[in-house]
């Protein structure tokens, strides 16, 4: 059986998907800055928010896996409490750059899925500058162009996310000739590390009343399953979507009632 590799395993929604695909039996990859404390597979340190820390992270897997991976699931992500350009370099450049660097090694029927979030809700509108930014060839001039731009450095962890949105459909079309899918998960406030630095980012109280909306904060036993369920064969005409876990907040907030 080929592996799956998996981002942000020492943590939150990656440890807890890890979790589940082992207890299916299916041997694991998992790439994280951080050493996990509890992790059955592979463990690669590497440093996703770098070209070289992707290449790295890349290689590694190569050696680890020379007959091919089954999978990949892009759970690695920082709040925006961070630098607006590691935001965008690991959220966006993460995931593109490791995908690119992978494709190689997933066959036919394998599934890629990528983190966005609930909150990249209105995300048409900023579908062509996300496009521009996302698919840029060149990153650090991407980084460059925007650096003059409120709508994006202000709000660099809500970009980061409109851009995976389009960049997952954007490589789940460039990717349908080799048979890989391309899937993301979008979910609402769910109780991990990350979720106080969403709240010094986005507002105590915004956190905490989106919380109170939904009489409780995701855990991410309601996540991992839905990544699993887009690694798998059984959502194999699933391809090129988003698939929102959020306990109901978006359609909440687009329906007028909010
Ligand atoms: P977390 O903070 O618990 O885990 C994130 C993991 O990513 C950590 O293990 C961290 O070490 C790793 N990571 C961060 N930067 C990295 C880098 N440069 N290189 C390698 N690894 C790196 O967060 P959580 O909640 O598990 O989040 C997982 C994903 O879900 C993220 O992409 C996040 O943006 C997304 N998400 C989370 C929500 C939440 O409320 N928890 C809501 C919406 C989306």
């Amino acid at each position: 059986q080929l592996p799956i590799v998996l981002t942000g395993v020492s943590s939150g929604i990656g440890a807890r998907t890890a979790r589940i695909l082992t207890s299916r039996g299916v041997p694991l990859i998992g790439i994280d800055r951080n050493k996990p404390t509890e992790f059955s597979g592979t463990f690669v340190q590497a440093d996703l928010s770098s070209q070289a820390g992707i290449d790295a992270a890349a290689a590694a897997v190569a050696d680890a896996a020379p007959n091919g991976i089954a999978g990949l699931a892009n759970i690695a992500g920082v709040p925006g409490t961070a630098p607006w350009r590691t935001v965008l370099a690991i959220n966006v450049f993460g995931v593109r750059g490791l995908v690119r660097a992978l494709a190689p090694l997933l066959g036919e029927g394998t599934a890629v899925v990528n983190l966005a979030s609930s909150v990249a809700v209105n995300w048409r509108e900023v579908k062509a500058k996300c496009a521009a930014f996302a698919l840029a060839d060149d990153q650090a001039s991407a980084l460059d162009s925007v650096a003059g731009d409120d709508e994006v450095t202000g709000e660099s962890y809500l970009f980061s996310k409109q851009c995976v949105r389009v960049l997952t459909e954007h490589l789940a079309a460039e990717l349908l000739p080799q048979r890989i899918r391309v899937n993301s998960v979008s979910p609402g406030p769910v109780a991990t590390p990350i979720l106080e630095d969403f709240k010094k980012d986005h507002g105590r109280d915004k956190v905490e009343g989106a919380g109170a909306l939904l009489g409780r904060f995701g855990d991410p036993d309601d996540i991992a399953p839905v990544i699993d369920f887009l690694l798998r064969p059984e959502s194999g005409w699933v391809n090129g979507s988003d698939i929102r876990v959020d306990g109901g907040l978006g359609a909440y907030r687009g329906s007028g009632l909010a």
